[in-house]
């Protein structure tokens, strides 16, 4: 399987990047919980530099509790601020506003050094296609919500919602390209639905799934399913077909139909909290 972004898309993107990160101060990362790695650009960091920085590890309902706490560790250790969030339910959204908090008193100090007096904190929310950019918007904001007009000067044409008196933010997400130089990051992206399914062959995906949840969730499939978790991985999507009703004309097995079963299951949680991607040492 290949996969790619289009060129097009990734200069729009960085364009786009480049000019409102001039307008900020702070960036909140969303990053996917079950890939934390995978659904980053590295090259946020160099874009970013000299700014505060925020990640959160949204989605953290989808993921796997043990390694949520071990990727909150990791973003740590490497200096950023990190909460664990669930943009849709807004479980996390408070943290986040302490968060923002103290950033915002670094920055005040900073500013008041200066000379600067009463200038708010501006932050940005970035993230890959799909990771809860607009929804982590909606309930960070929320009702408190006031929507500043345009500003005179660098602002024009930028809508800022003002969150308190020390914070604004800009009401469009800045949306960073995906990167898929390593192949398994593509798999990854796909297997968590940010690479649009018409165009990947959806059986091969589901072999691949079925593959990792044998050797790193061993018997999800099997309760779930009610199957037996065998070496083939075709076998075992036969068997999801066979128990799912998954037949097409002349009562031949329905992979397709059993593969979008399997990997919607996955998408929606269905199958438990799976974690994608592992923190490792070296990384
Ligand atoms: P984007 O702006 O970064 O492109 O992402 P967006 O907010 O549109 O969210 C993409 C999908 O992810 C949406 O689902 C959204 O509800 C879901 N989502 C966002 N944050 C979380 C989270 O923390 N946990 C879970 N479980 N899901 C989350 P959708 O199916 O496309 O839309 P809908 O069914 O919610 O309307």
């Amino acid at each position: 399987m290949h996969f790619q972004w289009y060129p097009g898309h990734m200069t729009k993107a960085k364009r786009m990047m480049e000019e409102n990160i001039k307008l900020i101060d702070l960036i909140i990362e969303l990053v996917d919980a079950r890939v934390p790695l995978s659904s980053r650009n590295p090259e946020i960091d160099s874009l970013g530099k000299n700014k505060f920085r925020l990640v959160l590890l949204n989605k953290s309902d989808l993921a796997d509790e043990r390694y949520n706490e071990a990727w909150m560790a990791y973003f740590k250790e490497k200096g950023y601020f990190v909460v664990k969030v669930n943009a849709r339910n807004g479980n996390g959204v408070k943290q986040v506003n302490s968060a923002v908090m103290e950033v915002c008193k670094e920055k005040i100090e900073r500013d008041r050094k200066r000379g600067i007096l009463n200038r708010p904190v501006r932050a940005m929310v970035v993230g890959i296609p799909n990771v809860g950019k607009s929804t982590f918007i909606n309930s960070f904001a929320g009702k408190a919500c006031t929507k500043t007009g345009n500003k005179p000067g660098v602002t024009k044409g930028k809508q800022w919602i003002k969150l308190n008196k020390n914070v604004e933010l800009l009401d469009t997400p800045g949306i960073l390209w995906p990167k898929f130089e390593d192949q398994t990051v593509g798999l990854r992206l796909a297997f968590i639905g940010s690479i649009k399914d018409e165009i990947l062959n959806v059986e091969e995906l589901a072999l691949e799934l079925i593959d990792f949840l044998k050797k790193n969730y061993a018997g999800v499939l099997a309760k779930r399913y009610e199957l037996e978790e065998v070496e083939n991985n075709t076998e075992v999507l036969t068997q999801i077909a066979q128990n799912r009703g998954c037949v097409a004309k002349g009562d031949e097995v329905d992979y397709a139909k059993a593969s979008i079963l399997l990997m919607d299951d996955f998408r929606s949680g269905r199958l438990g909290r799976i974690t994608l991607e592992f923190p490792t040492k070296e990384e």
